[in-house]
């Protein structure tokens, strides 16, 4: 009989944990493994949500937010803190999943003490690194050196490959953001008052087509984000219409928002939702408009049109099959596109069509078992 496997899941934004949970709720359920969590606490209170409605309980808590952080200061802190852990825990892998500052310091903390770097979600590529910043850096710094490539499409497997990444350690997976969404698709179906508190928004804005909003990209700070706010503005003005916009913690973001957008009688600025009301607001909208990654895995596979508010996207199997738009950050032309969706029928309905690339719901299972030794 194999030893058990220790496996150190270490992680610290909203999105990764999205990602993550449903890896940390298989390894716990098996008897292979010893699973323990570090998070870095890159995000407090918008990690703490996800924490809380999955109930995963770390077994390290870094604690590192701090308001408006650097990059350089949040990446040396996350490196320094992150090995202590692993000189700690001394687990057999590391995990990590994506492209945030704690994925890069977590791999790069574990390759240090050759540790082997499961990276979950592995080779997604823009082809710009300033787009996303810093991101596209991140991981593809990552995939220099982990372990094993957990690739969610054909498409990102490939362009590890082009990368002259050792072909034995690629593996498509299918990527955990559709096992989240089938995980809390059941339980809000279980109990659901976890969902319930858009109630009051839906009911003031009832007969209205609903379009959700997010944003919060680095590269898009400064022009291009108030670009976007004053897009929402005049989308919002039309009297059909009505904008649900859960507004990311980063000062950066809420200041400017708030500045273009509280106030006006359609648009309901409110804080970031929990995973299960994010899940009901993707639900209720007519369509969305974003520049989250995640968001563009979801949307589509919900069959929700999906207008990304960037210039290149590092996701392009939505931009290909038809049920996601790469509009920029231009204000003109994100009107000009929403409004086509909303006037047009026949353009919404190419749109609006459940397309889902990005996995099965198994993947969690799949990348498990890839941490099993090979005999
Ligand atoms: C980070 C990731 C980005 C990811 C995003 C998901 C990096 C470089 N960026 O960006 O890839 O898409 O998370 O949301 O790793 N804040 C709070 N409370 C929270 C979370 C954030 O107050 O729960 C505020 C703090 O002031 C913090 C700021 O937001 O300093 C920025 O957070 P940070 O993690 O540095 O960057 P994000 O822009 O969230
Ligand atoms: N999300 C959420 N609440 C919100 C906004 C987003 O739970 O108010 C979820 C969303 O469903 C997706 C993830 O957060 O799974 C995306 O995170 P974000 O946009 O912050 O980061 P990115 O995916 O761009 O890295």
């Amino acid at each position: 009989m194999t030893a058990r496997q220790k496996i150190l899941t270490v992680f610290g934004t909203r999105p990764e944990a999205i990602k993550l949970f449903p890896v940390i709720h298989a390894l716990a359920d098996d008897a292979r493994f010893e699973s323990r969590v570090c998070i870095s606490a890159q995000h407090r209170e918008m990690l703490d949500q996800v924490l809380d409605i999955t109930g995963v309980i770390p077994d390290h808590d870094l604690d590192l937010m701090q308001p408006g952080q650097t990059l350089d200061a949040l990446t040396a802190r996350a490196l320094l803190e992150i090995g202590k852990v692993l000189d700690d825990e001394q687990p057999d892998w590391v995990v990590v999943q994506g492209d945030t500052t704690t994925v890069l310091a977590g791999a790069l903390a574990a390759y240090y003490r050759k540790i082997p770097v499961c990276h979950v979600e592995a080779g997604l590529r823009s082809g710009d690194i300033y787009q996303p910043w810093p991101e596209e850096v991140n991981r593809r710094a990552v995939g220099t050196f982990a372990t094993l490539h957990c690739a969610p499409t054909a498409t990102a497997q490939a362009a590890l490959l082009r990368e002259s990444v050792d072909p034995k350690s690629v593996h498509v997976t299918g990527n955990t953001v559709i096992d989240a969404m089938h995980w809390v698709t059941k339980h809000a179906q279980a109990h659901p008052e976890i969902a319930s508190g858009l109630a009051s928004l839906e009911s003031r804005f009832a007969g209205k087509r609903i379009i959700g909003v997010t944003s919060h990209r680095r590269e898009n700070f400064g022009d291009g984000m108030r670009s976007i706010a004053r897009a929402v503005a005049r989308i919002a003005a039309r009297p059909d219409v009505a904008v649900i916009f859960p507004v990311h913690l980063n000062p950066n973001v809420r200041a400017v928002m708030n500045d273009e957008l509280s106030g006006l009688d359609n648009v309901a600025l409110i804080d970031p939702l929990d995973y299960p009301h994010f899940a009901r607001l993707l639900d209720i909208s007519h369509l969305m408009l974003t520049d989250s990654g995640g968001v563009q895995e979801e949307a589509p596979a919900l069959g929700k049109p999906v207008l990304v508010m960037r210039e290149t996207t590092e996701r392009p199997e939505g931009v290909e099959a038809g049920t996601a738009r790469l509009v920029g950050t231009d204000a003109d032309k994100i009107v000009y596109e929403t409004e086509r969706l909303l006037d047009d029928d026949a353009a919404y309905s190419a749109m609006a069509r459940a397309h889902n690339p990005f996995g099965d719901g198994h993947s969690a299972a799949r990348i498990i078992d890839l941490l099993v030794p090979r005999k």
